[in-house]
Order: C-alpha cells, then structure tokens, then sequence
C-alpha cells in the first residue's frame, strides 16, 4: 500500500480548497485498512475517510492521515425477473454507477442522477433528490468495524436512515468504514416524475415515451442548470440541510410571509427550503473576497478560487445568524466541516 506525504487535497475536494494532509494511503482492498488501524506505525495516527470530497469543508491543513477509498468493483448477487440485488465497491463513482445501471435498465437509482461523492458516502447521509432518496434502493451495507477489524453488514433497518441522515452520522459515527454497498434495483421500474421541474423538464425535451434514460437525463439537465460544477467552481452541493419546523410555528410563519414554501411531512412538521429563507435574507448571488453565495440556487456556497474554509465558515454562520434573526430558524449544516 502506497502512504504518500505532504499530499495536496486541493483537487480531492470539490469546493477546491488548497489544503495538505500530513499522510495519504489509498484503499484498495480490507487488508489496506486491517494495516493502517492495526500496525504500530499507523495506529495511532489521526485518520479521516475521503470519497469523492464533495461534502467536506477543511478549514486548514489536515494533521493526520486521509484514507482515500478506492476499493472497486460491481457485482451481481442475485437476480430475479423483477429485481436485481447489485453489489458496488465503495470507492466507486456515485454517478458512474447510476449511469451503469441506466445502462443496464436497472431502474431505481435515476432521479439520483449527478449526484457527485462515492457509493460508500452515499448511506452515510442517505443522498436524495429529485423525490428518491437512497434508502427507498438500499439493501445493506458491509463495513470494517475499526475497534475489531471484522466486517460487519448492516441491514436497511439498521441504519435508521431519516433525512440526510443515517447511524453513521450518529451512534455509529467513525466506528466503521464502509467497505461496499448492496442496491436492490428493478427491472420493471415504475417512474418517479412528482417532483415538479422532471415533469417541466421532460416536456421541454420533447419526450413522448418515458424511460430510465429520458428521466436520468432531465435530472442531469436541471442539476446542471442550477448547480455549479466543481471543475468550474468550488461547491459541496446544498450547504444546509432544510430547517423541519412545527406546524403551529410554520402557520405562524405563513401569517407573516404569505408566500413561503413548506412541504407538510405530517401531523407536527413542515419542512422549509432552506434556500427560500437564504434568499429572502437577500443572500443570493452575493460575493465576499474569493467566497459566496451561488446566483442560481441560494442553498450553495460556492469558493470562486483561491478562498479559504474559514472565509466559507464565516459565511455560513452570518448567513445562520440573519436566517435566525429573521425567521427565528436555526439551519444545520449538511456538509461536514473539518476542523
Ligand atoms: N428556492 C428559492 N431560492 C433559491 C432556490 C430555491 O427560493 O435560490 C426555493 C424554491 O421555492 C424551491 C425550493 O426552494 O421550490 C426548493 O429548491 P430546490 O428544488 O432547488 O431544492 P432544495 O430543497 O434547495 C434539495 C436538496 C438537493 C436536491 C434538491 C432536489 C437538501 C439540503 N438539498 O434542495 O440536494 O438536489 O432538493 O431534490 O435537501 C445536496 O444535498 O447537496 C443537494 C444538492
């Protein structure tokens, strides 16, 4: 296993920051992880995992060592006529992955279409968008438990996924690495198109006859028209999570400001877009230095090249204290600041 030192991270996170980290190690394979946790030389080394970088923040350089996690391949485990059980590495590429499966005719995954990171980051907060989120595909997980070095699997229901979230970002946080991910896939998909824009976009396509492909598509045709790409401008995606509010606090809300959104979840909450309140907060499309506040979407932060973490941080929360100050809503940041 190659440890390289001084490794730069800059083109390992997607909001571009140009940090170092004391020590790199790819992982390709479990033996690469049973060494590093378990040889003298490594153990007792601060370490952190890296996917695809697309939802971390590093406020400075990374004293310790990042694990890089390479481990590959795609796999079928079980087929049957409606169904196909997939296991995928989890250094593969989120989107190479969905593409494969579209590909393939493997429905289930295509609303989730460009979403940046790696499969093994994936139930980590169980990605969604576009009316799908992970955990409606997901079968199980292995992951290496640090403390014992075994393989563990991990069942749907034991993740306890919830929005933007799973056990790994709560009990279980940093106890396990994942290793690979099992998706459970159909072959005679049913098409998700209630989240308004697909239908818009699909129209404005032309498409007539719906399929895995066309679907796929109008998802990457909105993202890339709201989203910034990496490779162009730094950005980890939406920034906060969106605020869940009670009822009774939400129709207070609305008394004041007729026309703010909010998707009722049930009896007791109502969930607010996030971007909505930034952007009422006159937020959007402002630029402080080299960091700001996307033109397109309100909800990303964006590094226009050369920021630095702490500027984002410094915006982040200025932008949580006005939000707080004008709605009274605290907002939760989604993506994982290092510090
Ligand atoms: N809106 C504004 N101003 C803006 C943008 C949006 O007022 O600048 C309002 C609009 O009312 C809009 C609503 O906010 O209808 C929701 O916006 P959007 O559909 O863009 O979705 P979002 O709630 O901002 C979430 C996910 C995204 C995911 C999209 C689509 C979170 C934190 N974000 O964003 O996920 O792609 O829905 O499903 O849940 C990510 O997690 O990194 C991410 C990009």
């Amino acid at each position: 296993m190659l440890v390289e030192e001084n490794f730069s991270l800059k083109p390992h996170n997607t909001f571009g920051l140009d940090v170092i980290a004391d020590l790199k190690a790819s992982i390709e394979r479990i033996d690469d992880l049973s060494e590093l946790f378990q040889a003298d030389k490594y153990r007792s080394i601060k370490k952190m995992i890296l996917g695809g970088g697309s939802n971390v923040l590093f406020t400075r350089n990374f004293l310790g060592m990042v694990l890089k996690m390479e481990i590959k391949g795609i796999e079928i485990l079980e087929e049957g006529d409606d169904s196909v059980l997939i296991s995928f590495g989890a250094g593969e590429n989120w989107h190479q992955c969905v593409m494969w499966a579209v590909e393939q005719g493997y429905g289930g995954v295509e609303n989730l279409s460009l979403i940046p990171g790696t499969i093994g980051a994936a139930p980590m907060q169980n990605i969604g968008a576009y009316g799908v989120e992970l955990k409606e595909i997901f079968h199980s997980l292995e992951a290496y438990e640090i403390k014992t070095g075994r393989i563990v699997r991990f069942f749907n229901e034991d993740c306890k996924f919830g929005y933007r979230y799973s056990v790994f970002k709560g009990p279980q946080r940093d106890k396990y690495i994942i290793t690979k991910v099992n998706l459970r896939l159909s072959k005679k998909p049913s098409f998700n198109i209630s989240y308004g824009a697909i239908n818009e976009t699909l129209e404005e396509m032309g498409v007539e006859r719906l399929s895995l492909k066309s679907i796929s598509q109008a998802v990457i045709n909105i993202r890339q028209s709201k989203l910034p790409d990496p490779a162009q401008v730094g950005n980890a995606g939406s920034f906060f999570k969106n605020p869940v509010v009670e009822n009774t606090y939400f129709d207070s809300l609305r008394a004041a400001f007729d026309d703010i959104p909010g998707y009722r979840l049930d009896e007791e909450f109502t969930k607010v877009p996030a971007a909505w309140l930034i952007d009422q907060c006159g937020w959007k499309g402002k630029r402080f230095g080299n960091v700001g506040v996307h033109d397109k979407q309100a909800l990303v932060l964006v590094n226009h090249g050369g920021g630095k973490g702490k500027e984002i941080v410094t915006l982040s929360q200025d932008i949580q204290k006005s939000v707080q100050n004008t709605f009274g809503i605290h907002l939760e940041t989604e993506v994982n600041i290092i510090d």
